[in-house]
């Protein structure tokens, strides 16, 4: 019998933010619930209390369970017996800090979208509330849980490149290409191009946290020190729009980073090249269902979502034939069964697999890579990343 039939019945997912007008919110709500794993069971969908409750109504749920605010929520839904397991958190990035701290003491698991947290040093609180707590905290970094990034990563971790030597990982977008801040405002770009709100430099909220996470986790390294570029291409913007840096990892192989959210005329350009010392992986977003791998002294291989040679795990994480388009809502909801399962298990009193969904202690890491981006800015010159003080 599988978990989920031994456990009885889906996880109640409380959702914070992603209201109807947020793209973000369907991705985590069709994400969660793909499989069956989740039910959006109760949720906050903005910050004014009766735009709240009506979207809630609108998405379906139950209107004693669509909430006004997220203090309201957490204390009505720890209260009931059919309570919400755990609480997705899609807010503007000023807010996940507080709301997660909040669901934690509360005694739900946490999705959290990134960024974490706005500094290195919350999300070190978030990490020691997790633990503190016995919960779980996933963060939504849906790059790193595609199939193929997943292969990416195990033919590291099993040698099959051999030991790495250099990480190459770019963001690219043309999100910030156009001067947005001078258009028509409505609330998201309020939120986004307000420093206190989007966070310490917005490209790295936006895009460049994805980058860091996935170069590492592929790899397998973190980054021990880095000489970093952070700036702003468009004249007078006040947010960060690029960052580029040389990285030093833990174990001396070597890497390089770029974000930049003013490429004019590019897309979600996300491109990762591991290098080791007898062959090289090589990912690229638009070709997500495929992996390059390239061996010295053999022909390079294309490896594809679905091949039947991968492992087991491997070919799990995806659910249509070879050939047809899956993508990042698949990504999500991978995330999401991995947690769920882990739950279940705990719950269930049986063992629990490594999963390797994204959890807080990267999204600490993340903060300290952001931190030191900017340290390094300032002082124009190489500095050391934070290492977690926790372990
Ligand atoms: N993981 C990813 O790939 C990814 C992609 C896009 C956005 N995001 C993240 O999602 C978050 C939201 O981004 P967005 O572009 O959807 O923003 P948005 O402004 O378009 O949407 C925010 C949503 O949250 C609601 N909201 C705002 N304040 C709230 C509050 N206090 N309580 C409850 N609901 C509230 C709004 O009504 C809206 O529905 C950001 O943290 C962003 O970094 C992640």
């Amino acid at each position: 019998m599988g978990l989920r039939e031994k456990f009885g019945r889906s996880l109640r997912l409380g959702m914070v933010g992603g209201g109807p007008d947020s793209w973000i919110g369907q991705m985590h709500r069709g994400a969660a619930e793909m499989d069956g794993w989740f039910r959006a069971t109760a949720g906050v969908f903005s910050s004014d209390a009766a735009r709240s409750r009506a979207a809630g109504v609108a998405l379906g749920l139950d209107p004693a369970r669509s909430y006004g605010d997220v203090a309201e929520m957490l204390k009505a839904e720890a209260a009931r017996a059919d309570r919400i397991d755990a609480v997705a958190i899609m807010t503007p990035n000023d807010t996940h800090y507080a709301y997660a701290a909040a669901a934690l003491d509360a005694g739900f698991d946490v999705i959290c979208d990134k960024p974490v947290t706005h500094d290195f040093s919350q999300a070190c609180d978030l990490v020691a509330r997790t633990r503190n707590q016995g919960r779980l905290f996933a963060i939504a970094h849906g790059y790193s849980a595609y199939p193929m990034t997943r292969h990416a990563r195990q033919l590291v971790r099993e040698g099959a490149i051999g030991k790495v030597r250099m990480v190459q990982v770019e963001y690219i977008q043309s999100g910030l290409a156009t001067r947005l801040e001078d258009g028509p405002q409505n609330s998201r770009l309020r939120w986004l191009f307000d420093p206190e709100r989007s966070g310490l430099a917005l490209v790295m909220s936006a895009i460049g946290c994805h980058a860091q996470h996935l170069a590492s986790f592929v790899s397998g390294l973190q980054v021990a020190r880095l000489a970093a570029d952070v700036g702003t291409l468009l004249q007078g913007r006040k947010v960060v729009d690029h960052v580029s840096a040389l990285i030093e990892f833990a174990g001396g192989a070597r890497g390089t980073f770029t974000a930049n959210q003013a490429a004019a005329g590019s897309e979600n350009d996300i491109r990762l090249r591991v290098y080791g010392e007898r062959g090289m992986l090589d990912w690229s977003h638009h070709d997500a269902s495929y992996l390059k791998l390239a061996l010295m002294g053999e022909p390079a291989r294309i490896i594809g979502r679905g091949d039947t040679h991968l492992p087991p795990d491997i070919i799990a994480l995806g659910r249509t034939p070879r050939g047809h388009p899956e993508g990042l809502r698949e990504a999500f909801a991978n995330i999401y069964a991995e947690l769920a399962q882990e739950r279940m298990a705990r719950e269930l009193g049986e063992p629990v697999a490594e999963l390797p969904y994204p959890r807080i202690e990267d999204g600490a890491r993340t903060m300290a890579f952001i931190e030191a981006c900017l340290a390094s800015q300032a002082q124009g010159t190489w500095v050391d990343v934070a290492k977690l003080p926790l372990g």
